[in-house]
């Protein structure tokens, strides 16, 4: 059955009429040209997909998009600022945390949503919290410590900060 559901994504109000079924996965990449969230298993168990609402982690391919309605949605697009990318996004590059870079928006979605939780994690609560994404090309290490740059850059940056 197709509805209306109003949204916000990436800062801007948006009204999606189509199936309220359908997944928000679906509707971000194929209704709406954000590809950086990625398809992968499509149950849940991978990463790829990972996006914020309401700056929680949310794994887009089994999210129904009528989950969304009322709420901020952020994904990769949303975090370039100004021409700047993201100190996350920057890490990425400044560390080679990436190969093939499938994984690599699902990551950094999911290592934001730690640092909105946990400015200063340490080593094993990032390990432990990023074990729900995979990469297959095995980059793990350089992410853990792109991870580790951008916290102390965004700590650096915060009011008040170091
Ligand atoms: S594609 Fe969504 S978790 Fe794998
Ligand atoms: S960089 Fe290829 S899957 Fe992670």
């Amino acid at each position: 059955m197709s509805s209306l559901v109003e949204l916000t994504i990436n800062g801007d109000a948006r009204s999606i009429g189509t199936s309220s079924e359908r997944s928000l996965l679906s509707v971000l990449r194929d209704d709406l040209g954000l590809t950086g969230c990625k398809i992968g298993c499509g149950e849940g168990a991978c990463g790829a997909c990972t996006v914020l609402i309401d700056g929680q982690l949310t794994r887009s391919c089994i999210t129904p998009l009528a989950e969304a309605a009322g709420r901020s949605v952020l994904t990769i697009e949303g975090l370039e600022a100004h021409g700047q990318l993201h100190p996350l996004q920057q890490a990425f590059l400044d560390q080679d945390a990436l190969q093939c870079g499938y994984c690599t928006p699902g990551m950094i979605m999911a290592a934001l949503g730690l640092l909105l939780q946990r400015p200063d994690p340490s080593q094993d609560a990032i390990i432990g919290w990023m074990q729900g994404n995979i990469c297959r090309c095995g980059a793990y290490l350089r992410i853990v410590r792109a991870i580790q740059q951008a916290a102390a850059e965004l700590r650096a940056m915060a009011p008040g900060g170091e």
